[in-house]
């Protein structure tokens, strides 16, 4: 049980990944704002979780419903510990040839713009309080990993990993820790919609995938958890050790840099662009 209650606003959490995290900050003793489009489902899950919980329709693309929703989970419980930026759609089906400018669009938005505008609400608040904040944002493998069909869905997770790294370097030292999670395939709706389009192969997912089958949102749950907890205080972005610096350039060993045909391996007094 957290000591404390912590306040904990979600959003997409009326389903899969955001809902699992939800029951787990829950059971943990934490007071959970589910934020989600679809608003009766989000009031509907709060009811499940218990009065102390608190639900909300938010439309995360869209800066006055984020302002509005903030504020009233602020007014709802007065404090403001940790978000997580989970809302998220999949790509259209088809190729890139295919692909629609709106299509491509919302998915940039809702999860782009979405994180952005969730963090820019909370951070200004975090940065005002005592305790600080903890924000996780949910990457996906796709952010490494180039998929045949996701062309939107790869540029915004990639875009998730780069957001991350500005925030956690921009609020580290003022006491608001970020950090992602990248899960590989997890069986939720996202996904299921995914297999019913047919842009899916189960069966090769599931073989190379060492545990042979796919996550559960109860086990990203636990990574965010985690990552949002005490324990996992000395994380920013990834690994332990208080984060490495962000803001510069990795030093390359000279012999590898020259191996990999980097001539000025010395860092540069700029930031990287
Ligand atoms: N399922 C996976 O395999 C997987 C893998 C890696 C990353 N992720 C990421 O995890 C997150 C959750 O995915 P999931 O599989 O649980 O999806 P899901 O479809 O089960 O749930 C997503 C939720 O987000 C809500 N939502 C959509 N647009 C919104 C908006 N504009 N404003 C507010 N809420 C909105 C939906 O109503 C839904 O409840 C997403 O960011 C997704 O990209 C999922």
């Amino acid at each position: 049980m957290s000591p404390t209650p912590r306040t904990v606003l979600i959003t997409g959490a009326a389903d899969g990944i955001g809902w699992a995290t939800a029951q787990r900050f829950a059971a943990g003793g934490d007071r959970v704002v589910i934020l989600d489009l679809r608003d009766e489902l989000a009031l509907q899950r709060a009811a499940e979780l218990g009065e102390a919980h608190l639900g909300l329709g938010c439309d995360v693309t869209h800066e006055g419903a984020v302002q509005a929703a903030v504020a009233q989970a602020l007014a709802h419980t007065g404090r403001l510990d940790v978000l997580v930026n989970n809302a998220g759609i999949g790509d259209q089906p088809g190729g890139t040839v295919d692909q629609s400018v709106d299509a491509f669009d919302r998915v940039l938005n809702v999860h782009l713009r979405g994180s952005f505008l969730m963090s820019r609400e909370c951070g200004r608040v975090m940065l005002n309080q005592e305790q600080g904040g903890a924000i996780v944002n949910l990457a996906s493998i796709v952010a490494s990993a180039g998929i045949p069909g996701r062309n939107a869905y790869g540029a915004a997770k990639a875009g998730i990993v780069g957001m991350t790294k500005a925030m956690a370097v921009e609020w580290g030292q003022r006491g608001i820790r970020v950090n992602a999670v990248a899960p590989g395939y997890v069986r939720t709706a996202l996904v299921e919609k995914l297999q019913a389009q047919g842009s899916l192969n189960t069966d090769a997912i599931h073989a190379r995938t060492p545990m042979g089958r796919m996550g559960t949102p109860a086990e990203i749950a636990e990574a965010i958890a985690f990552l949002a907890s005490a324990a996992g205080q000395l994380h920013h972005r990834r690994g332990a050790g208080g984060g490495r610096r962000l803001d510069r350039p990795r030093r390359r060993h000279p012999l590898r840099a020259a191996r990999r045909g980097v001539v000025n391996s010395r860092p540069s007094k700029d930031l990287p662009c």
